[in-house]
């Protein structure tokens, strides 16, 4: 455990490009730890495959519990086609989603920015994503990928039948509200909720909690209920409209990947999960990059590491009371992407792509020159 101002990370690499583009985020958190404004403790440990192939465990018990008592956790990303290998009860056992759950970071956040930069690799023409700014509020917990029943039954036909639940409790949405409306109200004081109210019972208590938690105590800000499908599509013609973004475990997974795409690519997203606070204020967090292990591209070196970095930027600001020092990584970054030190997923057309160390080096580069 940490001494009271020493704060303490755990870093978890994962799967996939995990690895790869951690060490380029860890990099940048060793370079603010080396700031006399934060004092910090990192410790490295397995969890994936590799934890598997070691202690056969995904996640053993004592990662769980150092992630756990951490004051914030870097993680990479999970899940391989060699993951088939692993017994379905051990993956289970050790999941991204079950550590998700235990940790009890409710409160996805997953921010989203056009760096003038970029508008050349965005598909929107005509500059249509210029200026994007916008940040989905994603709840991590519940709903879909978590509500009993989940499986897959023998009927007696011979066919079988896969069953998911969505399930969400008047808390569960009221706390992510909550947390949507306060984030709001210190941006734009714009709220999207979105549901699918017309025709899921779930999506129409979700509407009917968000409404009241707005109703008492937050109607200074702007709430709009947004339809889920049409909010997809709104994120492509007309991104420019939304701010806050509040959203299901489900629809915040797949819209955050659309506001992805509207970027160009997915390697420019990062993200921040956050439980509530316990009376000391303290909240626990997970950092992570929304993408995959990416397993087309896993092992080669050109995976982009920003959407890692920009996490470690997340967990400065958020956690580690250092937002002076997140400006400034937020600064680099906007300084290797004018100057074209980008990865393949957003190289300047024509030119030759940089490696994820080239990246990293140039981000570092940018952060010791002043
Ligand atoms: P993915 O996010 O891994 O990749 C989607 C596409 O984006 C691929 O073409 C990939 O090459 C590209 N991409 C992703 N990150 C990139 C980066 N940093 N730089 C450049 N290109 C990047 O999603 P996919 O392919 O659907 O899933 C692959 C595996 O990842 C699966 O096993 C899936 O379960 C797992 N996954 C894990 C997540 C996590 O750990 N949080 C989230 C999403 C998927
Ligand atoms: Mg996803």
């Amino acid at each position: 455990m940490s001494s009271s101002n020493t704060k303490s990370v755990v870093i978890l690499p994962g799967d996939g490009i995990g690895p790869e583009v951690i060490a380029q985020a860890r990099r940048v958190l060793a370079w603010a730890s080396d700031q006399s404004s934060v004092a910090l403790s990192l410790s490295d440990r397995h969890y994936g495959l590799e934890s598997y192939q070691r202690s056969g465990e995904v996640l053993t018990a004592e990662t769980l519990a150092d992630v756990l008592a951490a004051d914030a956790v870097l993680f990479g990303a999970s899940g391989t086609n060699d993951h088939n290998d692993i017994p379905r009860d051990v993956k289970r056992r050790g999941s991204l989603l079950r550590m998700r759950k235990e940790m009890d970071v409710f409160a996805n956040l997953r921010p989203v920015r056009m760096p003038d930069a970029l508008l050349d690799v965005s598909p929107l023409a005509g500059g249509r994503a210029r200026g994007i700014d916008l940040i989905f509020v994603r709840e991590l917990t519940s709903g879909l990928y978590f509500g009993q029943p989940k499986l897959i039954e023998d009927l007696p036909d011979g066919s079988q039948r896969g069953v998911d639940t969505q399930s969400y409790t008047t808390p569960e949405i009221a706390r992510v509200a909550e947390f949507a409306l306060e984030l709001a109200r210190s941006r734009s004081g714009k709220l999207h909720s979105v549901d699918k109210s017309n025709v899921m019972e779930s999506g129409r208590l979700w509407r009917q909690v968000v409404t009241d938690v707005h109703r008492n105590g937050h109607d200074d800000i702007a709430l709009n209920h947004i339809l889920g499908d049409n909010c997809g599509m709104q994120l492509v013609i007309n991104p420019g409209q939304f701010d806050v973004i509040l959203a299901d475990n489900m629809f915040g997974d797949i819209l955050s990947d659309v506001a992805g795409g509207v970027l160009g690519s997915l390697g420019m997203l990062p993200s921040a999960s956050l439980s509530a606070a316990d009376a000391s204020g303290r909240r626990k967090s997970f950092f992570e990059p929304v993408h995959g292990s990416a397993p087309d591209i896993a092992g080669k070196g050109i995976a982009n590491p920003l959407a890692a970095i920009q996490s470690v930027a997340m967990m400065l600001r958020l956690v580690l009371d250092a937002p002076e020092l997140a400006d400034r990584v937020d600064g680099a970054i906007d300084q290797v992407l004018a100057r074209g030190v980008r990865t393949a997923d957003i190289a300047v057309p024509g030119s030759i792509p940089a490696t994820t160390v080239e990246v990293g080096d140039a981000v570092l580069a940018a952060l010791t020159k002043d």
